[in-house]
């Protein structure tokens, strides 16, 4: 039998912000829970490691759902993950040859399209969760060209202008069912489609101090690297790097 959870998602829209996820931190016991808050623009868009992101007005999705949680449940550590793989399944489904690269980035040719912001209010009770993501979709090359690591567009893709509002209730409601398989069963249902989907596989690359080859995702979401030794070791966060890369 098939059944879908239609859970409803609250939209608000905002011209100009400096941050979505800075609103919705702000804002946070006044929204219902799941609301998705989506900018034109962003004066101080932020990345993960304080880095900026760039947010020029009209052209690409910056956006942040806000949910809340009872208690602290463990699964909260892959939301980031589960973002970024909702957003790479919708990406697929539209033909674009869509990469995870762990935690939380999406690639399209090793270049980066979109990130994911993952962050945590403390209420008594209850935990809000605040999810920012941004997807570069009609942003063009000159503009492309300002980031500080290769990135890429929808658009520059495939030479194609996209609906954003579209395309972000699309990612938002595989993200609502993705979230709802998470809380039943954890992370281990996505771990191999996570792992179909993730880049560097196989390929030597560095987190953090540590180095080796990229093995996989675990069960659990854990970035699973092969030392030298044949050892392995899990690495719950951090970013990956490899040697072809410029930082
Ligand atoms: C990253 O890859 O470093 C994460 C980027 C997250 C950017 C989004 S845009 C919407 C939301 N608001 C922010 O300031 N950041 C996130």
């Amino acid at each position: 039998m098939v059944y879908y959870i239609h859970m409803t998602i609250d939209y608000i829209h905002l011209t100009t912000v400096d941050s979505t996820n800075n609103w919705v931190k702000a804002h946070a016991s006044d929204l219902k829970s799941m609301t998705c808050v989506m900018a034109e623009e962003q004066t101080a868009g932020r990345g993960r490691f304080s880095r900026q992101w760039l947010s020029p007005r009209g052209l690409n999705i910056y956006a942040t759902l806000y949910f809340t949680l009872e208690g602290h449940p463990s699964y909260v550590a892959n939301i980031g993950e589960i973002m970024a793989f909702s957003c790479t399944a919708i990406l697929r489904n539209e033909q674009f040859p869509a990469h995870l690269k762990w935690p939380n980035d999406i690639l399209i040719e090793k270049k980066k399209v979109g990130g994911v912001l993952t962050e945590t209010v403390a209420f008594e009770k209850q935990l809000g969760v605040v999810v920012g993501i941004g997807l570069n979709v009609n942003m063009e090359a000159n503009l492309l060209d300002q980031i500080d690591q290769p990135a890429t567009s929808l658009a520059a893709y495939c030479g194609k202008k996209w609906d954003l509002q579209k395309l972000l209730s699309q990612i938002m409601d595989r993200f609502a069912q993705d979230l709802s398989l998470l809380q039943k069963r954890g992370f281990q249902p996505f771990q191999e489609q996570f792992n179909a989907w993730l880049a560097y596989k196989g390929e030597k690359i560095v987190c953090g101090a540590v180095q080796g080859i990229c093995h996989g995702i675990s069960s659990e979401g854990k970035l699973d690297l092969l030392l030298p030794s044949g050892e392995h070791r899990f690495l719950s966060s951090g970013e990956i790097t490899t040697s072809s890369q410029k930082q």
